[in-house]
Order: C-alpha cells, then sequence, then structure tokens
C-alpha cells in the first residue's frame, strides 16, 4: 500500500466521499433510535458538511467550515449506544462503497477518538 497517497484520493475523492456519506445517513436516519436526534436539523446542510469532515479525515484536500464536534453535538444527551450505533452504519457506508479494509480502519479510528466530544457528559 503505497503511502505516499491520501485515502481520499485512494477510493475516489469527492464521488465516492459522497456516495459513503449518502449511504451513511439512510442508515442513520432509518434507525428509530437515532433518528429523533436529528428531527430539526437541515439534512441537506449536515449532509453537506458531513461531506468535508469525511473528506478531511481521509486527507482530501477539502476544508471543513462546521462546528467543531463538541459544539456540533451539545446539549443532545447523546449516549454512548448511539454513538456505538453511529460508527457502525458509517463502517457498514465504508464497506459497502468498497473502501478497502486498512482505510475502513483507519478512518474509524479517527472517527472513535471523537466519541468523548459527541457522547454527553
Ligand atoms: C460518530 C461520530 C460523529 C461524527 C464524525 C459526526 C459529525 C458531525 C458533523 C460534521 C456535523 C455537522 C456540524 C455542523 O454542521 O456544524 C454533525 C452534526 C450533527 N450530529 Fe453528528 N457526528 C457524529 C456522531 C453523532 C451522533 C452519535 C449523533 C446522535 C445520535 C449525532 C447527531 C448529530 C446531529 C443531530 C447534528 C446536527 C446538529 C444541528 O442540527 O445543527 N452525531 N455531526
Amino acid at each position: 500500500m503505497s503511502e505516499a497517497q491520501s485515502i481520499y484520493a485512494r477510493i475516489g475523492g469527492q464521488e465516492a466521499v459522497e456516495a459513503v456519506v449518502s449511504d451513511f445517513y439512510d442508515r442513520v436516519f432509518d434507525d428509530p433510535l437515532l433518528e429523533p436526534y436529528f428531527e430539526d436539523t437541515d439534512r441537506e446542510a449536515l449532509y453537506a458538511h458531513q461531506v468535508q469532515f469525511i473528506s478531511s479525515v481521509a486527507g482530501g484536500p477539502v476544508s471543513y467550515d462546521g462546528a467543531d464536534m463538541q459544539q456540533a453535538h451539545e446539549g443532545m444527551g447523546i449516549t454512548e449506544e448511539a454513538f456505538g450505533r453511529v460508527a457502525t452504519y458509517l463502517e457498514d457506508a465504508l464497506r459497502e462503497n468498497d473502501v478497502p479494509e486498512d482505510d475502513v480502519d483507519a478512518i474509524l479510528k479517527e472517527v472513535g477518538a471523537l466519541e468523548p466530544d459527541v457522547v454527553a457528559q
């Protein structure tokens, strides 16, 4: 595996990330435990920010201009269970879109490290 290329480039850039994020939110919004968290959310804006966010996590030449993870999830009472499900749906969406296993692992490791910022204290 070449380390010179970013995950973003390797998996197919913007188009690939858009496919992953779209698949990811289909799963999230289909889950009755998660859907209520998103009741008042502008889903198009969320999708656009998530594409930027995942692109930057994957080393893409894209800047994320949303709120930081703690601010974005503050006051929502997000549980560990909810976090676990969201992380699992991201994993499923990455696999479903043929992202190589090592890259799935690397992205999930980064996202897993955000748990303390996302889950309610
Ligand atoms: C697994 C790691 C997670 C990542 C990487 C992540 C990422 C993001 C990003 C990038 C945004 C956009 C922020 C903005 O537009 O400024 C966002 C917003 C949001 N996230 Fe997460 N998130 C995660 C977990 C969760 C979980 C577990 C929940 C709830 C079950 C959740 C619920 C929300 C909601 C409701 C919003 C929209 C807030 C609003 O309406 O402004 N997120 N998240």
